[in-house]
């Protein structure tokens, strides 16, 4: 099955955990060169919906078509390749250096050994995310930050059409979010699609090209920055909020819970 120009067209998506429904109908299109910033309360489906992106999870009904061609047709070497993954939270074990772990990423790429350019990319990315000092250190000592900026640099390494970052600037001070959001923008520059969970709506806004809301696994509002109003934060989050407009940006400051409001618990 082959479908339209978009880089990601996610079409009528559902999917349930067993018997819990947790994305109802999702239609979603990216473009490439596009930043998009996925933003909704906690058990919102956000993660949920980045694993039907990169083929983890199988959708109940819908698709999801990269580059013209349903995922579900496509082998994991072949998702490899055209998808970057950065999972919530890194459950794997790597017995390796920093330098080897984000070598990791050129797998789907490399032939039986890594050539120059593989290793001149490792070494540029580490420049650019600020870790050149950390290249020889075991994974598994690094900090909690350190680890996810080395995991966001494995999934830069692959290259890929579509990077899917779940939510990348959790663990980071806000030296290195900005830093990695830059890094982020610059891929979108390169004409990469770049997918990110992320709760923070100042860093949304200011980053990303499009925030889509998701509420009741639905997409509840998508578009440009305008999209954050107190109206759509009450009734995503259930919070009251005040959003202004500060030398042409757009800053969201969260005020109090509202007691009776129907939005997502955290399951
Ligand atoms: N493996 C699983 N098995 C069963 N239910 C799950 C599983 N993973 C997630 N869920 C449930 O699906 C819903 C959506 O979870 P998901 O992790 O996608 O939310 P999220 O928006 O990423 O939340 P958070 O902001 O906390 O990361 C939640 O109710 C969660 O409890
Ligand atoms: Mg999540």
């Amino acid at each position: 099955m082959t479908r339209s120009e978009r880089l990601v067209d996610v079409e009528t998506l559902r999917f349930a955990y067993d018997d819990t429904p947790v994305l109802s109908r999702i239609d979603l299109a990216i473009d490439e060169a596009e930043l998009l910033a996925l933003v909704g309360p906690n058990g919102s489906g956000k993660s949920t919906l980045l694993k039907c992106l990169n083929g983890i999870h199988e959708p109940d009904a819908g698709e999801v078509f990269l580059d013209g061609t349903a995922i579900s047709e496509l082998s994991r070497p072949e998702i490899a390749r055209r998808v970057g993954y950065v999972p919530q939270r890194e459950r794997g074990r790597y017995p390796a250096t920093v330098f080897d772990t984000v070598l990791l990423g050129r797998r789907p790429h490399a032939s039986w050994r890594p050539v120059d350019e593989d290793l001149q990319l490792v070494t540029r990315l580490l420049d650019r995310l600020d870790l050149s000092e950390l290249s020889d250190r075991p994974f598994e000592g690094l900090s909690g930050g350190q680890r996810q900026k080395v995991t966001i640099a494995r999934a830069l390494a692959q290259q890929p059409r579509l990077l899917v970052l779940d939510e990348p600037t959790s663990d980071l001070d806000v030296r290195h979010q900005l830093e990695v959001l830059e890094a982020l923008r610059e891929e979108r520059d390169r004409g990469r699609a770049v997918v990110m969970a992320i709760h923070d709506l100042n860093l949304a806004t200011r980053f990303a090209d499009r925030i889509a809301m998701l509420h009741d696994g639905r997409i509840h509002a998508i578009g440009g920055s305008d999209v954050l109003t107190p109206e759509t934060i009450e009734e995503v989050y259930g919070v009251r909020a005040e959003v202004e407009r500060r030398n042409g940006r757009t800053v969201v400051l969260p005020d109090a819970p509202i007691a009776t409001t129907s939005h997502d618990a955290v399951h």
